[in-house]
């Protein structure tokens, strides 16, 4: 296929959707690669043009609460609060699917991924589609997620017709995944929405964000967010020592390493949206660039602070 087009036109994107093909969207969180998720064609080619194994599921993107009841069996009283609360937002909820959700799309689960982004070109592209979008990260398998149309381009550009280019994400880390057992709110990653607000809505929730073999959630693979470099993370400057390192990749929370070439700062004022913001860029950049290794350090742990610091950790996982 030849290059994607970069455009912001939600009539080519619909076009395009309705045929078949499949479309990056940008979406408050991340870009997603998107197509019919009623469609099983469609939705095999999302996993092959991204490498996705197939026991991996898809996130089903809708337009509202509302819609979503045409693709759920049934869903809990906090369900809905959470929805009606932080929907349009970085929330998606696992709930039992209807079966007009085809079991590719779910990896044959009985719960499907349902959420609703907030994003105007994507909430204004839904609008004008009668079916939902199954759409992942648009990222290659196992690397991280893109925050901009040109992340996107560069690693999936010649094999999309188009990337609808939103800008870069406002809140830059994927959605926090909620979902139920007995009852009982389990939260299967760590997001874009801190769990303290998510139980403020609904009580005490479960964080289950690590499993072994059988994921609830692949994204809890632990080396999931995979940089190309080695990738340390811990005491920056002990780290440097430790290693040896002569030519390090810097990313810091707060504070500037000016002795260094490759050195970038999460958030100079210590903001945690804004380092969320930047997280995937700076890896991305850092990852790119000439350094022997990266290495890091964690942020505080609270509100978006936690979600940072677990993509932190897997990046770091691969080398143990
Ligand atoms: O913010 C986001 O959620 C972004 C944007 C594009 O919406 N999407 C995203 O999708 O991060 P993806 O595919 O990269 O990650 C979705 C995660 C995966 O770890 C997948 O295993 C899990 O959600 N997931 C999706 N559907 C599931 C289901 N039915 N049961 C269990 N886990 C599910
Ligand atoms: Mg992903």
């Amino acid at each position: 296929m030849t290059e994607a087009t970069v455009g912001t036109s939600t009539d080519t994107a619909a076009k395009l959707l309705k045929e078949g093909k499949l479309v990056a969207i940008p979406t408050e969180t991340v870009y997603g690669l998107a197509g019919n998720a009623l469609d099983t064609d469609t939705v095999v080619s999302i996993f092959e043009a991204k490498g996705r194994p197939r026991f991996d599921p898809l996130i089903v993107h809708v337009a509202s609460w509302e819609k979503a009841q045409n693709y759920l069996r049934d869903a809990p009283p906090q369900a809905e609060a959470l929805a009606r609360n932080i929907w349009p937002g970085p929330l998606t909820l696992l709930l039992p699917k209807k079966d007009i959700i085809p079991d590719i799309v779910t990896s044959g689960l009985d719960r499907v991924g349902l959420r609703c982004p907030d994003h105007p070109l994507t909430r204004d592209l839904l609008s004008r589609l009668d079916f939902p979008l199954a759409a992942p990260s648009a990222n290659a398998f196992g690397y991280v997620s893109p925050t901009t149309a040109d992340h996107v381009r560069h690693q999936l550009g010649r094999k999309i017709p188009y990337i609808l280019d939103g800008g870069p994400c406002r809140v830059g880390i994927e959605s926090t995944i909620v979902g139920w057992e007995d009852g009982q709110p389990v939260v299967y990653r760590l997001g874009g929405i801190g769990v303290e607000q998510i139980e403020s809505l609904v009580g005490p929730a479960v964080v289950r964000t690590h499993s072994s073999s059988q994921p609830q959630a692949p994204g809890q693979l632990q080396k999931h967010y995979a940089p190309a470099k080695l990738f340390y993370l811990g005491d920056i400057d002990q780290l440097i020592q430790q290693h040896q390192l002569r030519n390090p990749g810097i990313l810091s929370f707060r504070t500037p390493y000016p002795a260094y070439r490759n050195q970038l700062v999460l958030s100079p004022s210590g903001d945690l949206h804004e380092a969320a913001r930047n997280l995937f860029g700076m890896l991305r950049s850092l990852d790119q660039s000439d350094v022997d290794a990266v290495v890091a350090e964690e942020v505080p742990e609270k509100g978006l602070g936690r979600a940072i610091n677990d993509r932190l950790r897997r990046a770091a996982a691969q080398h143990p």
